[in-house]
C-alpha cells in the first residue's frame, strides 16, 4: 500500500478510500437526527502510531469511532454556539483543499489560489462598503483577524513600542480583544472597556469621556474596536456614531464583525450595520453562520498597503512577484496557510445571493419565533437584531440563576437540545443561536415549553 497517491496513474486505492470515507461521512449525517447533539460516552481509538502503518480497513474503522464520538453541528437541537453545519459544497471545498495542498504563503505554491483569497477578499470589502484601496487576508479564526488588527492599527499610530497604548471596546466585546492585549506586551490596562446600554450596545458618552479621560492621562491611544454582533446577544454597537467619532479624533476604527458582517451581504439586513463602510479594518467570520466548514475568517481592510507596511519582512526564500501585489505570507501573522478561501468560495457559488440572503433571514426568523414564545412573565430576554438569544429568570437572585441554569442545561440536554450557558453581567443566562437550518418551528415549540417549565409556577 503506498501512502501517496501516485503522479502517473489513477490511484483506484486512494479512489476507493475517498469513497468509502464519503459514505462513511454522509451516513454520520444521515444518523446524526436520531442522536443528540453530543455523544454519550466515548472511547478513542489508539492515538500513537504502530511501528508498521494499518490497512485502509483499519483507518476507517478507527476514523468510524472518532465520528460516533463527535458534536453533531447538524442535530437540529445543537444551538448552543456559532457552529452551525457545514455547507455540501464546502466541505467538498475542504477534501479539495487537502489534496492540492497548495500553500497561501507564496505566489509560486498556490499561483491560482493567492488570486482567488485576493478577489475573494475584495468582493466581500466591496460589499461591507470599504472603499477602491481596500483589500484583505483570510485568517484562522476571528481571533486572529481581531489580533491582526489590532498589531496593524497600533503599527499605523507609530506605537508599536509604547505597551502603555490604550484601545476601547464595549464591556461586552469577546474574549480575544484581552487575548490580543497579552499577545502584544501591552498592560491590562490597555484594554479600556466601555459601558454598554441595556440594548448591549457601547455607550458613546461614555466611549467619549473615557477616551477624554485617557488622554488627559497622557496615554496614546490607538484604536476603537466596535464590535457588530455581541457574543452572548448579537448585539450591534452603534457604528455610524463610532465612525465619526474616530475620524473626529483621528483614531483607527476596527469593527469585530465576525459575527454580524456577513449581515451586510443581503440588501434587506445590510442597514443593521450602517456605518460599517467607514471603518479602517473588519474582520468578518463566514464559519459562524454561512456553514464554511471552520476556519473561515476574514480580516478586511480600507487601505490594504497597511496590511503589507505592518507585516511584510521580505520572503527571500520564495520568487518576487510581478506587479504591486505581496505573497499571502507578508500580509498578515500567519506563514503557511491552508487556502481556507476555496471552501469559502465553493460555499458562496453553491448558495448564490438568494442562498446567502435565505439564511440569514431565516436565522433572524427563528430567533424572533423563539422570542416570542418564551414566557415574558417568567424570564428575562436578552437579544438584538441578529439570531442570538439569550434568557434568565426573572425572579432568581444570582445564585439561584445560576443552579437553574446548571440543572436546565442538563435537563435540556437529555432532551436532544444544546444551550450554552454564559455569563452575563454577573449573572447565568442560557444562549440559543438560531443559525442551524435544520431547526424547524416545531423543534423550538418543543424547546419553549421545556424552558418555559423549567420554572414552576
Ligand atoms: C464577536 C466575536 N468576535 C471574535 C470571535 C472569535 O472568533 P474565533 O472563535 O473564530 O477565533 C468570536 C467568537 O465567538 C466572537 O463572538
Amino acid at each position: 500500500m503506498d501512502p501517496f497517491a501516485s503522479p502517473h496513474n489513477l490511484d483506484r486505492e486512494l479512489q476507493s478510500l475517498l469513497a468509502e470515507a464519503s459514505t462513511n461521512l454522509c451516513d454520520w449525517f444521515a444518523e446524526s437526527g436520531s442522536k443528540g447533539p453530543i455523544p454519550d460516552p466515548f472511547d478513542l481509538p489508539e492515538v500513537p502510531p504502530e511501528k508498521n502503518g494499518v490497512s485502509n480497513s483499519v483507518l476507517l474503522k478507527e476514523l468510524q469511532i472518532l465520528m460516533n464520538a463527535s458534536f453533531r453541528p447538524s442535530h437540529p437541537g445543537a444551538l448552543a454556539h456559532l457552529d452551525p453545519p457545514p455547507l455540501s459544497a464546502s466541505i467538498v471545498g475542504e477534501m479539495i483543499c487537502a489534496g492540492l495542498n497548495n500553500n497561501l504563503l507564496a505566489e509560486e505554491l498556490s499561483p491560482c489560489l493567492s488570486s482567488l483569497e485576493r478577489k475573494l477578499c475584495k468582493w466581500f470589502c466591496e460589499k461591507l462598503g470599504l472603499g477602491n484601496l481596500s483589500g484583505g487576508v483570510a485568517a484562522s479564526g476571528g481571533s486572529l483577524s481581531n489580533l491582526m488588527a489590532l498589531v496593524m492599527a497600533r503599527n499605523i499610530a507609530g506605537l508599536g513600542n509604547d505597551p502603555s497604548a490604550v484601545f476601547f471596546a464595549s464591556d461586552d466585546c469577546h474574549v480575544s480583544l484581552s487575548k490580543a492585549v497579552k499577545v502584544m506586551g501591552l498592560k491590562e490596562e490597555s484594554l479600556q472597556k466601555v459601558p454598554t446600554d441595556e440594548k448591549g450596545k457601547i455607550k458613546i458618552s461614555c466611549l467619549v469621556s473615557t477616551f477624554k479621560k485617557i488622554k488627559s492621562e497622557g496615554k496614546k491611544c490607538f484604536a476603537v474596536v466596535a464590535t457588530a454582533g455581541t457574543t452572548v446577544r448579537g448585539a450591534i454597537d452603534p457604528l455610524s456614531e463610532i465612525a465619526q467619532f474616530c475620524q473626529k479624533e483621528n483614531i483607527w476604527l476596527h469593527v469585530d464583525g465576525a459575527i454580524g458582517g456577513i449581515y451586510c451581504l443581503s440588501t434587506i439586513t445590510s442597514d443593521l450595520l450602517e456605518g460599517l463602510g467607514s471603518a479602517d479594518s473588519i474582520t468578518v467570520n463566514p464559519q459562524k453562520l454561512l456553514g464554511i466548514a471552520k476556519t473561515s475568517s476574514l480580516l478586511l481592510v480600507a487601505n490594504k498597503s497597511h496590511l503589507s507596511s505592518t507585516f511584510s519582512t521580505g520572503l527571500p526564500y520564495a520568487e518576487p512577484i510581478s506587479g504591486n501585489d505581496l505573497h499571502g505570507g507578508e500580509l498578515g501573522i500567519q506563514g503557511t496557510r491552508s487556502a481556507e478561501s476555496l471552501k469559502l468560495w465553493i460555499g458562496l457559488r453553491q448558495l448564490g445571493e438568494d442562498g446567502i440572503e435565505k439564511i440569514i433571514l431565516d436565522s433572524i426568523k427563528r430567533r424572533c419565533y423563539l422570542e416570542s414564545i418564551i414566557d415574558a412573565s417568567k424570564f428575562k430576554v436578552i437579544s438584538g437584531p441578529l439570531h442570538l438569544l439569550a434568557f434568565t429568570p426573572i425572579n432568581y437572585n444570582s445564585s439561584e440563576a445560576t443552579e437553574w441554569s446548571i440543572k436546565t442545561r442538563n435537563s435540556l440536554l437529555s432532551c436532544k437540545f444544546m444551550l450554552s450557558r454564559p455569563i452575563y453581567r454577573d449573572r447565568y443566562y442560557l444562549k440559543a443561536v438560531m443559525g442551524n437550518p435544520n431547526t424547524k418551528f416545531e423543534d423550538l415549540d418543543e424547546l419553549a415549553n421545556l424552558i418555559n417549565n423549567s420554572i414552576i409556577d
